[in-house]
């Protein structure tokens, strides 16, 4: 494996993005919504950077069967908040197709928030296809398969502390 992004680089990048919130949502009580399994480093982060009074929520949703997006949304488990008026922070992992937090970002919308806004730690940039601008982007990264600080290879590598290319003499 190749190392991307380091723990401390993650670490003050997470700290500004958790400022930067912190300032735009001033007077605010968000609801962060977290996208299952990948996001819930980042969130654990995230969220204690923020001094607001904050809500936390999940969906599970699933797109991806080994290293390959399979085209199809699989929910897993459903928004429990009423978000009926709130302001919703999407927190997830990495935007890579774009498919998955599209998906969301539409579904909540139709649900009558005040306003729905998406963190990502990571952002494929040169081949996300989004409907709407990100917010909030840790880092924008190449289109390659990464692991690490949340995210995995079919369930392994979510505990590593920075974010590393998997190569393909990792995949046995
Ligand atoms: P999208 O729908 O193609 O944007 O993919 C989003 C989901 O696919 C993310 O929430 C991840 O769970 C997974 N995913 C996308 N790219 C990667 C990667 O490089 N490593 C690990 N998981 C990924
Ligand atoms: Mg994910």
């Amino acid at each position: 494996m190749k190392l991307l992004i380091s723990e401390n680089d993650i670490q003050k990048r997470v700290k500004s993005l958790g400022k930067q919130i912190n300032e735009d949502y001033k007077g605010k009580k968000p609801i962060f919504v977290g996208i299952l399994n990948g996001c819930y480093v980042f969130m654990a982060d995230l969220l204690r950077e923020i001094n607001l009074d904050v809500e936390v929520d999940f969906v599970k949703i699933r797109s991806y069967e080994g290293n390959s997006s399979t085209g199809t949304i699989k929910f897993r488990k459903d928004i429990s908040a009423n978000i009926d008026g709130r302001d919703i922070i999407i927190v997830e992992d990495i935007i890579d197709s774009g498919f998955t937090i599209n998906f969301l970002v539409n579904r909540l919308r139709n649900s009558g928030p005040k306003s729905v806004s998406v963190a990502t730690a990571l952002f494929k940039k040169e081949v996300a296809k989004l409907d709407f601008k990100v917010d909030y982007v840790g880092f924008e990264i190449p289109p390659e398969f990464v692991v690490g600080y949340g995210l995995d290879y079919d369930e392994k590598y979510r505990q590593l502390k920075s974010v590393m290319v998997l190569e393909p003499e990792d995949i046995n």
